[in-house]
């Protein structure tokens, strides 16, 4: 289900970022920054398989070009945030805090009642970031992600969503 309207706001360097829905011709630059944002990044298959109508796959742009992009599997009434990646070049100024409030507007905005994810425990970048955005701790998933040096445990956080 596309969903073509941006939403612009001014960054704090005075550029405006704009959100849209990702969409299948994004996934070369989606790829080049998803192998810089992680360990065990995605395959192009695996984003493929996220184009379904339960999927909520959002865009962040600068002056045009991707810098961002975020996954969300809709399952009944949860969101479930499954990736969320700002490119080296244009992180620490606020995108990711943005992409993620916009993800969690909309998921209420259809009718979710929390958004859940999980994140590696030594990932304390993100972790902060979705603290700070009012996330909570709930458990554990031991040996969730593949590691270097065999499996690491994924931390998992839920925000509910008022009405
Ligand atoms: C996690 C990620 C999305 C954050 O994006 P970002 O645009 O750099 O984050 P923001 O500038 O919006 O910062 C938001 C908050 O994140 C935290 N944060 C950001 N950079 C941080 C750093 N280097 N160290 C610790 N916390 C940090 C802070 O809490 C920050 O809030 P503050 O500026 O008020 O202190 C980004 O680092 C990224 O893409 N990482 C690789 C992919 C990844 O790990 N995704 C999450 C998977 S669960």
């Amino acid at each position: 289900m596309p969903i073509s309207n941006g939403h612009a706001f001014p960054g704090p360097d005075g550029i405006f970022l704009e959100t849209r829905s990702l969409s299948r011709s994004d996934l070369v630059q989606v790829l080049e920054i998803e192998r810089q944002g992680y360990s065990h990044p995605w395959s192009e298959g695996v984003f493929l398989d996220c184009f379904k109508d339960n999927y909520r796959l959002w865009a962040l742009c600068k002056e045009g070009g991707l810098i961002g992009y975020a996954v969300v599997a809709y399952l009944v009434d949860e969101a479930h945030l499954l990736n969320l990646c700002i490119h080296p070049d244009s992180r620490g100024f606020g995108a990711g805090r943005y992409l993620l409030q916009y993800l969690v507007d909309k998921a209420r905005e259809d009718g979710m009642v929390q958004v859940l994810l999980e994140v590696r425990v030594s990932n304390r970048t993100a972790e902060q970031l979705y603290k700070s955005a009012g996330f909570g701790e709930i458990g554990c998933r031991p040996g969730y992600y593949p590691a270097a040096n065999g499996r690491e445990d994924a931390r998992v956080m839920t925000l509910p969503l008022d009405k």
